[in-house]
Order: C-alpha cells, then structure tokens, then sequence
C-alpha cells in the first residue's frame, strides 16, 4: 500500500524522515521539484533503480538523472569538470537545469543506461532538497508518469499511475515549472541543450557567451542522438493531435477551422477561446509562456478525458520558453504540425 505524506502546507519531519529511510532502504518514492514530480530511488543502489524502469514501462537505454541536494555531493559522482560546467552549475543550480556530466564508476550502468556520463540536476524544491540530504544518498529520478504519458505535474494524476505501485508519495501541490528541466551538455566547449525547458538559450549565452540548440529539437530524431531520451515517443495524448501556430492570429484561426471535425477539442490561449465552437480548454495568456508551461501537460491528460476524436493545440512562438513548449506540443502532436 502507498503511503500518501501531505507536505502541501508544511514538511511534516517525522514523515520526510519515513521517506528518507525509504529511499534508503531501496524503494520508490515520488516527490515534487519545481519542474515536474520525480519518481526516485537510491541513485547507488542499482536493484533499486531497475524498479523504476519496471514501475515506469520505460525503456532501459533511456538513462536517469541524478539529482543531489548540494554541492558537497557532487564530487563522489562525476569528474573531469571543466570551467564552463562549473560556471554553468554555479549560474544554475539549484534550478530547473540538468547538466551532463562524465560519470565516476559508483554510478550503476543502469542509471546511465551505459553511457559514460550521468545527468546530475540540483532541484530548488525545498522538499525535493530535504528528502535528499535526509536521506543522505543522491536520488535517480525520471518524471513521475508512465512512459509514453505527459509528465506528472498534479497528484491526482500520479496517483492515477503510480499507486500502489511505489512505497511513498510525497504530495507537494502543483508543479510550479510544469515543464521538466533544461538538460545541457558542453560539446567542444559550447554548451549545447538537448531538451529545452526554463532555462533558456539566451540564460546560457549570457553566463558563457554561447549556446547551440540540439539538432533535434522540432524534428523526430532517428539514428544516433545526442540524448537517448529524444527518440521516443513522449507526452503523447491517445486521439489525434495536431499542433498549429502562425505569427499572425488571424491566419492562426483560419488555420485551426480548416482542421475543425465533429468532436474536436482545443487547447488554445484565453485570447481565442470564444471563436470556436468546439470543446476549449485554455492554457493561459498567449503572452504569458510560464502560464502555459506551467497548465500544459495536465490539459494534455484532462483533453484525453473527453475522449475527442481530434485535438488542435494552438502552438507559440518559437522562443525563450516557447521553445520547450513547442519542443514538448510537437512530440505531444506526433510531428503533425502546422505552420503559416
Ligand atoms: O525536470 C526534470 O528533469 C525531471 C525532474 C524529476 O527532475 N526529470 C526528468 O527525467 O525529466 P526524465 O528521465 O524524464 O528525463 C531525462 C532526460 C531524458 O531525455 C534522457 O534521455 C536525458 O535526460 N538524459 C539523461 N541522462 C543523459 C545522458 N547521460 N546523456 C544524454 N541525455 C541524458
Ligand atoms: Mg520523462
């Protein structure tokens, strides 16, 4: 049976001790960071890793990240860092930020899922924080949702997926990002992000002076990829979806009523939500990209409730934090994406 610790209004200490020693002892327990839950596990125990895998459906060669909880751990896991890692973690973490890292031996192939490097992310969550230091260990830890499924972000929906299936959920209300982390990776000494998220390109470049975006980013990747993660199939809602966006509202519109069939359902900004005559759910403010980031995957879930036969998301400029959201509503839509 899981345990459900309530820490929305306050850290409960006897309870985040409980599941401290959890984690300790080799369980699953899920916790929130500001980006998205995590379902975690002891980072050195590989036994206890393999059980996320299993309780996630997820594909072995997809490696975890490794979260820590200050600075002091990160030496026991990682080496050879260079000067523009040390000056992209001091820039930040703690912070919705995951940095590649190459790995020391003590981290399990399983966490790596073989590569010779680790992500280690510092999440600024204070319970996020407190359940790591409590526990003494670093916690490998994916998104809390079954693989295929937009990332956790609301309790109800983990506990939709994962009880009874972890020891501990650790209730911390929503997640404040909703969107996972930025994951960076210095290649020939640019920092170079192969998942978008809060920290943006222009954060990077302002820090080190440079930043590429991955390859990949907007396109389905196929062969070998920077990160494993980018070959699947993600966030994926069960009816069809396709992504529409132009610069101009008014052919944003026209666009959307062209693809308009009976029982479709958008998920679009406040701005249009009376022009159609469709089932709407509004993400936010066209202009607010945190608004969108944050209500985004648990519209994706609450669209597939009503089981629509085709669901138009209306897209966002490609920039600062529309790239990660873009990123995600592409992969969200399968690549069928529309442009004007
Ligand atoms: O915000 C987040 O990052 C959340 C919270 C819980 O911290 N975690 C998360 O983990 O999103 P996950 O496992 O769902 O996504 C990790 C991503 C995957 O795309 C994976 O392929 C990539 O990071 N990744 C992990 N280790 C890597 C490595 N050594 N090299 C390249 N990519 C890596
Ligand atoms: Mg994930």
């Amino acid at each position: 049976m899981t345990k459900i610790f309530d820490f929305t209004k306050n850290i409960n200490e006897n309870e985040l001790k409980e599941a401290a020693k959890s984690i300790k002892d080799g369980n699953l327990v899920i916790f929130p960071t500001e980006t998205v839950y995590g379902i975690g596990a002891n980072a050195l125990n590989s036994k206890a890793v393999d059980n996320i895998f299993v309780a996630k459906g997820r594909a072995n060669d997809n490696p975890l990240i490794v979260h820590i909880s200050d600075f002091y751990m990160l030496d026991n896991l990682v080496q050879n860092i260079s000067d523009i890692e040390r000056k992209l973690m001091d820039a930040f973490m703690p912070g919705p930020f995951t940095l590649i890292l190459k790995k020391r031996e003590i981290i399990p192939d399983n966490v790596s899922a073989n590569l010779d490097t680790v992500g280690i992310r510092m999440p600024n969550n204070k319970i996020a924080h407190d359940l790591i230091e409590t526990s003494g260990v670093p916690i490998a830890a994916p998104s809390a949702n079954l693989s295929s499924k937009p990332s956790g972000t609301k309790i109800d929906d983990i506990k939709d997926e994962f009880l009874n299936k972890v020891d501990i959920i650790i209730d911390g209300g929503d997640s404040f990002v909703g969107l996972e982390s930025t994951v960076v990776k210095v290649i020939d000494n640019i920092p170079t992000i192969l998942r978008p998220g809060k920290i943006t390109p222009e954060d990077i470049t302002e820090i080190i002076g440079s930043c590429k975006l991955s390859n990949n980013l907007f396109t389905k990747a196929d062969g070998i990829v920077e990160s494993p993660g980018m070959k699947y199939k993600h966030y994926a809602p069960n009816n069809k979806c396709i992504l529409v966006y132009s610069d101009s509202n008014n052919l944003l519109l026209e666009l959307i009523k062209e693809n308009i069939i009976d029982n479709t359902l958008i998920i679009g900004s406040v701005e249009n939500k009376d022009k159609f005559n469709c089932k709407y759910l509004s993400y936010g403010s066209k202009v607010n990209l945190d608004e969108i980031s944050h209500n985004i995957f648990s519209l994706l879930r609450e669209a597939d409730r009503y089981n629509p036969d085709l669901i138009i998301i209306e897209g966002v400029k490609k920039e600062g934090l529309g790239i990660a959201i873009m990123n995600r509503l592409i992969r969200a839509s399968s690549y069928n994406y529309i442009e004007k």
